[in-house]
């Protein structure tokens, strides 16, 4: 079989209009500004209105990835959609995006990898471009993270957000995709997770007043595997490519957290400048952040056609998970 080279055609993100800062969350919990932007980086986020769902956001963010690829919204074959939050248990927010923007060709799935779901998400749709079996396939990051916030534990809500970013995978003449490195480690489920709601503790009435929907984290043992799995991964994936570190135009890493992702930036040893960072504004949004983060740099000026460029991302599971590709 010939394998097509696979390329980013266009690129999206849409975010709720609410702001929530952090002098807000301090009329909810015991909290203050100070804490929160020198612990995490973090000064605001964005959270979904009432009524405004993960496939709301996803579907605004693919019809602007469409736009700006000049694809009609019939010529797409494949949605995945990553996300820890979709719209219902059943069926996938995927099948909500597809009815939202009318792509009535489409067929579609979720993801589930954490806030490394954008990283899978990319991985998964361009093995569907490469083969020949699909020629447009949209990859989506979507969150409405607020709705599975414990807004009483100021531990995790103050550090997560709501939105969507995506992209159009389709065939290429130059090169695009050039490597992927995917990885997890299932002995840590409960690193992070939400603890009722599936077939293992349905919800009952019982496990709604334990406060068992909502995110569980523990901060400190995701911090220090992000820290070491960011320059690792990044790296497994530039040797696969075989492309050095010097010639990486822009990182983007997951954003969990500034000290993350300045400790990473540190230790692998990659100038200030080709980091991208906006966890200032929309603090983690899972597998929204790393297409969020894409697109405002796109969208800025920073990203330019032909940009050597890697995606990393790390998250529930644990997962990890390095993209290299020329823009
Ligand atoms: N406001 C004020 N004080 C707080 C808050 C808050 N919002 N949250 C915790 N504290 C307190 C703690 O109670 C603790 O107080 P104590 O010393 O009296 O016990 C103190 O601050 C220090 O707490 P630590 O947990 O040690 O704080 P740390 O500096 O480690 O930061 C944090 C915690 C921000 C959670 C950090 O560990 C982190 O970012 N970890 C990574 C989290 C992450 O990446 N998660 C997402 C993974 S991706 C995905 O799949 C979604």
């Amino acid at each position: 079989m010939k394998m097509q080279n696979v390329g980013i055609l266009g690129i999206g993100s849409a975010l709720p209009d609410k702001i929530v800062t952090n002098v807000d969350l301090e009329k909810i919990v015991d909290t203050n500004d100070e804490w929160i932007r020198t612990r995490t980086g973090i000064c605001e986020r964005r959270v979904a209105a009432e009524g405004e769902h993960t496939s709301d956001l996803g579907a605004r963010a693919a019809q602007k990835a469409l736009d700006d690829a000049g694809i009609l919204v019939d010529e797409v074959d494949l949605i995945i959609v990553a996300t820890v939050t979709p719209d219902t248990p059943m069926p996938s927010a995927a099948c909500h995006v597809q009815a939202k923007i009318g792509a009535t060709r489409a067929a579609a799935f979720d993801l589930s990898a954490g806030c490394t779901g954008f990283v899978y998400g990319l991985a998964a749709g361009s093995q569907f471009v490469a083969t020949g079996v699909y020629k447009r396939v949209l990859v989506i990051g979507a969150e409405v993270l607020s709705r599975i916030l414990d807004w009483t534990d100021r531990s995790t809500c103050v550090l997560f957000g709501d939105g969507a970013g995506a992209v159009v995978l389709g065939p290429r003449e130059e090169e695009g995709m050039l490597s992927f490195k995917l990885g997890s480690d299932g002995s840590t489920t409960n690193l992070l997770h939400v603890p009722a709601g599936g077939s293992c503790l349905p919800t009952t009435a019982q496990t709604v007043e334990d406060r068992l929907h909502y995110v569980k984290m523990n901060g400190n043992e995701i911090f220090k595997f992000a820290v070491r799995a960011i320059g690792e991964v990044t790296q497994e994936a530039l040797d696969a490519a075989g492309v050095d570190k010097k010639d990486l135009d822009l990182l983007v890493p997951h954003q969990a957290n500034w000290r993350i992702i300045e400790a990473a930036r540190k230790r692998f040893d990659v100038p200030e400048d080709r980091v991208v960072v906006n966890i200032d504004r929309y603090g983690n949004m899972s597998s929204a952040s790393i297409p969020v983060a894409l697109d405002e740099a796109y969208r800025s000026g920073r990203l330019n056609r032909g940009d050597l460029l890697a995606l990393v991302g790390f998250g529930a599971g644990l997962t990890w998970g390095a993209a290299v590709l020329r823009y």
